[in-house]
Formats: structure tokens, sequence, C-alpha cells
């Protein structure tokens, strides 16, 4: 099983945007984001995603079939939830290359598309200049958590390994609907960041 993997940006975005939406909603459900996703959400979430100057969607296809996505674009066109840790701690947002969402089909992983994934993402930040630090984040769960799986990796090795680190304080409030819960709730999401 092979995977093709390309970097789709400007006009072209609006074309994944609904393998993107299943993709997160179905993804997603899972440990540790638990998003109870909805069709409205994703609407109003990736209308800013796809409104975003220098954003970039990297899919992952096996043969025409859209089994991964992973998002990123410049920090400042993004939510101002995610954006206020890095003003508050004193960063230069302008030069802050946010890098969102990989979602990957469960039997597609172990495969090299993470890796690929940030691989394209960087270069595309690379390309579009002025940059200094890449960044992600992650969801914060309590360690016993009830819907936590026994088998659980984590991937902060492989994070690790591609030079990010979790940065003291720069913790955003996000919020989305936990299945199981009737309404959305703020999350803490710890960025990860890495010089470019
Ligand atoms: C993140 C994700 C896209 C990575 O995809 P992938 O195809 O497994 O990535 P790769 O094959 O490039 O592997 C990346 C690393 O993760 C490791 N890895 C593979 N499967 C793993 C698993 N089940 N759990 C933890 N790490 C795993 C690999 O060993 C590899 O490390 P290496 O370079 O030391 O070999 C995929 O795991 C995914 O969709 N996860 C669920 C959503 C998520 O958590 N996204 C990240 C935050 S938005």
């Amino acid at each position: 099983m092979s995977l093709t993997i390309e970097a789709v940006t400007g006009d072209e975005l609006k074309d994944v945007l609904p393998d993107l939406a299943r993709l997160r909603i179905t993804v997603f459900r899972d440990w540790p984001y638990l998003y109870d996703g909805t069709e409205e959400y994703e609407r109003e979430y990736l209308a800013k995603f796809i409104a975003a100057q220098g954003a970039v969607c990297v899919v992952a296809r096996d043969g025409k079939k859209v089994v991964g996505a992973s998002t990123a674009s410049p920090m400042a066109e993004t939510d101002e939830e995610f954006i206020l840790p890095f003003k508050a701690a004193g960063y230069d947002v302008s030069k802050v290359f946010y890098c969102g969402e990989s979602v990957l089909i469960g039997g597609y992983r172990g495969q090299g598309a993470g890796h690929r994934f940030f691989d394209e993402r960087e270069a595309h930040a690379r390309r579009l200049g002025g940059y200094e630090i890449s960044t992600f984040c992650r969801v914060v769960r309590p360690d016993d958590h009830p819907l936590k799986p026994a088998s659980y990796r984590p991937l902060d090795g492989f994070w690790k390994k591609r030079g990010y680190a979790p940065a003291d304080g720069l913790v955003a409030q996000y919020p989305w609907k936990d299945i199981g819960e009737s309404d959305e709730t703020d999350k803490p999401l710890q960025f990860w960041t890495h010089r470019l």
C-alpha cells in the first residue's frame, strides 16, 4: 500500500475541505482528542483555515482516496485563542508558523506520512519566508482519564525527533464538544516549538 503526498495551496484548498472535515471527525474521535465532531463545527473551523493567506494542506492519497491530511498557516492568520499565548509571552507573532492538525486513517500509519506532513509544511513555511519558529499544539488530558486506552502510545518521541519541544507557558484554551458531553468546553492545548 503506497501513499502519494501532495501539498495543496491557494484556490485548490477548497477542493480538499470535505475530505479534511471527514478525516478530522473520524480521527479526532479517538483519544486524546475525543472530539464529537459535527459538520457545522467543521464548516466554521475550516472556513477560517481556507481564508488564511499562506495556508497549506498536505494530502495523503491511496489511489484517488484521501486517507490523510495535515494543515498549516501563518500563526497571525489563525484564531485569536492560538495567538493570545504567543502575544502574552512576548513573541513576534508574524514570525511564527502554525502547524495545525495531522490526521491519518489508522491502517495507513507507520509508513512515514507523519514525517512527510512535517517536511512539507516546514518546507512551505521556508518558501513563504520570514518565519523563525514552527509550532503545533496538542491537547492536555489527565493521565487517569477514564477514556484513555491502555494501549495508547504518545507521539512525544516522534515530535522530539522532529526537533520540537513543549514551550513553557504557551498554552491555549480552545473549545470543542467531547464525546459524551452536551456542550463545548475549553480544552488546554500545549504548544510545542522548533526554530525553522
Ligand atoms: C500523527 C500521524 C499523522 C502520524 O502518522 P504516521 O504515519 O504514523 O507517521 P510516521 O509513519 O511518519 O511515523 C512517525 C513516528 O511515529 C511513530 N509511530 C508510528 N505509529 C505510532 C503509534 N501508533 N503511536 C505512536 N507513535 C507511532 C513512528 O515510529 C515514527 O517514529 P520514527 O521516526 O521514530 O520511526 C498519525 O499517527 C495520526 O493521524 N494520529 C492521530 C491524530 C493525531 O494525534 N495527530 C497529531 C496531532 S494533530
